[in-house]
């Protein structure tokens, strides 16, 4: 709003003034002055110096061997996509033990990847990870590319983020980043409030990070601008009193211009109910305001600021940036699972489980037999959907001697971008009957698939949705004992999707008081 009445009061009239206008348009949202841009990778890293965190990856982007010291910022930056840093430390740890070298990682195969990589989610990119250095390995002769350039070309899996990361910590290229904190510091660093995943904005964006990074210590600024982000200018809990860059900050500016305004328009109240405002006429002083300077885009139609009908929002502060689009909401998938368990010659259970294809969302990862099924049917379709699914896709399973087939009930995980429903089912069958152990036959047909303790259920690679239908498996029903899996209980309910906050899997593992 504010921007509105400002370019109304600006006038262009003749050609010089647009010019002028033109210039203060790309200072408004990028830094002109050089002296400026140093003053503020100076504080940046002399902020970034006392404050930065002790993070194992970091320890490592020191090692003398480039190669290593490379593989090691590529692993962490792959984990550090979509996850949290206090969830990927432990996941890192164990990764470098295990395979300290793009050799050993070479060397690995993907069902031992996909393990090491069980509930950090997003399977591919662990999946990328490894075919990345089998390349390097296998066709580079060892040597990781150097540059932003040929990391993003050569390395599959490899976006520019990740290639600017790798380039610059490991290599020193001056080259920026752009990542989702750094989205945030530049956007309200330059009040940038036009939609952040617009690709004007993305390559604005990433010209400001070019811009800024500083020439003599590329690596740190970049990894400085990404500590900032997630420690002090946080998405719903700014700190800006401590932030090193809030004098270079056109969000926390237009803040604190709100804020005197609206102090001083109280001030002003207050003075007018004590009737302190005299008449201009008696000669007396008149209450003046100090007057802000308007610091806003003065460009009409700017595609960088909010859009018109988005106005600022001054409870907000400088959260109104950076702005996303409304998201869609997750589309909701329903699917039956079955979980089949046998009791082996020991008397240990054991639950039938089968690889997912090699592609697409939890590639390779074991699972449940499973079954997309539509919303609305019955308990009865479903299971008849179920026999039809183990037909075809496991004959030589013998399920006819299905025991206590009962229902458990319903186990909810939300995907990014899925809403899924599991409708879970249970039943026994014979150990006599089943007596195969595995199949990795992949044709169209059959699906690898493999009897596993519950000890071999906790070391393969399965996901965490899965792992929370097995929980609620066992907290309703318990393992099955010797010569009885009888079971009849209620899982969490579809009622748990209204709950906002995806549950995770501690907390979904409440013992509830069972119900007859
Ligand atoms: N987020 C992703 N990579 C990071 C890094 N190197 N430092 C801080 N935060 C990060």
């Amino acid at each position: 709003m504010v921007r509105r009445k400002d370019q109304k009061k600006k006038q262009i009239k003749t050609e010089d003034d647009r010019k002028d206008i033109k210039s203060e348009e790309s200072c408004y949202h990028s830094y002109a002055d050089e002296v400026e841009i140093q003053c503020l990778r100076s504080d940046l890293l002399q902020w970034y110096d006392a404050n930065k965190r002790d993070l194992p990856w970091r320890q490592l982007a020191k090692l003398a061997d480039l190669n290593k010291r490379a593989y090691s910022v590529w692993v962490s930056e792959i984990m550090l996509q979509q996850t949290q840093v206090a969830t990927v430390i432990n996941y890192y740890e164990r990764w470098m033990k295990k395979w300290p070298t793009l050799q050993d990682l070479a060397r690995a195969n993907l069902e031992e990847v996909n393990e090491m990589w069980s509930g950090l989610g997003y399977y591919s990119r662990g999946r990328r990870l490894h075919e990345g250095a089998q390349k390097v390995v296998n066709e580079m002769d060892g040597e990781m590319p150097t540059t932003a350039e040929t990391l993003l070309k050569l390395l599959p899996g490899v976006g520019k983020y990740t290639a600017g990361a790798i380039a610059s910590i490991a290599f020193n290229e001056v080259t920026g980043v752009v990542d989702g904190n750094v989205i945030r510091v530049l956007s309200r660093a330059r009040a940038i409030g036009a939609d952040s995943t617009s690709q004007h904005v993305i390559d604005a964006l990433w010209s400001l990070a070019n811009k800024l990074v500083d020439p003599n210590r590329p690596g740190d600024f970049n990894q400085a601008m990404m500590e900032l982000g997630a420690t002090v200018c946080t998405p719903k809990t700014p700190q800006c009193s401590e932030c090193p860059l809030k004098s270079y900050c056109r969000a926390y500016a237009k803040v604190e211009k709100h804020k005197t305004k609206s102090t001083q328009k109280l001030l002003r109240k207050v003075k007018e109910e004590k009737k302190e405002i005299k008449n201009e006429e008696s000669g007396e002083t008149r209450y003046s305001e100090i007057n802000i300077p308007d610091i806003e885009c003065v460009t009409e139609g700017c595609r960088l600021c909010i859009p018109p009908d988005e106005s600022w929002d001054s409870s907000q502060g400088v959260m109104n940036f950076p702005r996303k689009p409304k998201k869609k909401p997750p589309r909701e998938e329903k699917t039956a699972v079955c979980i089949i368990v046998r009791q082996n010659q020991n008397g240990e259970a054991e639950f039938l489980l089968v690889q997912r294809p090699d592609k697409g969302l939890l590639a390779n990862l074991w699972e449940f037999p499973s079954v997309q099924v539509n919303a609305e049917l019955s308990e009865k379709k479903r299971q008849i959907a179920m026999d039809s699914y183990l037909r075809e896709k496991l004959p030589s399973i013998e399920v006819s001697t299905q025991r206590n087939r009962s229902y458990i009930g319903e186990v909810v995980h939300i995907f990014s971008h899925i809403h899924q429903t599991y409708m879970v089912e249970t039943f026994t069958v014979d150990f006599s009957e089943t007596t195969c152990d595995n199949c990795h036959d992949n044709s169209d047909a059959q699906r690898p698939w493999k009897w596993m303790t519950k000890e071999d259920f906790t070391s393969s690679a399965i996901s965490t949705a899965v792992k929370k239908i097995f929980k609620a498996y066992e907290s309703l029903n318990g393992l099955p004992k010797k010569g009885s899996t009888k079971r009849k209980a209620s899982g969490p309910t579809s009622g748990e999707k209204d709950k906002k906050k995806q549950m995770g899997l501690e907390a979904f593992f409440k013992p509830k008081p069972k119900t007859v």
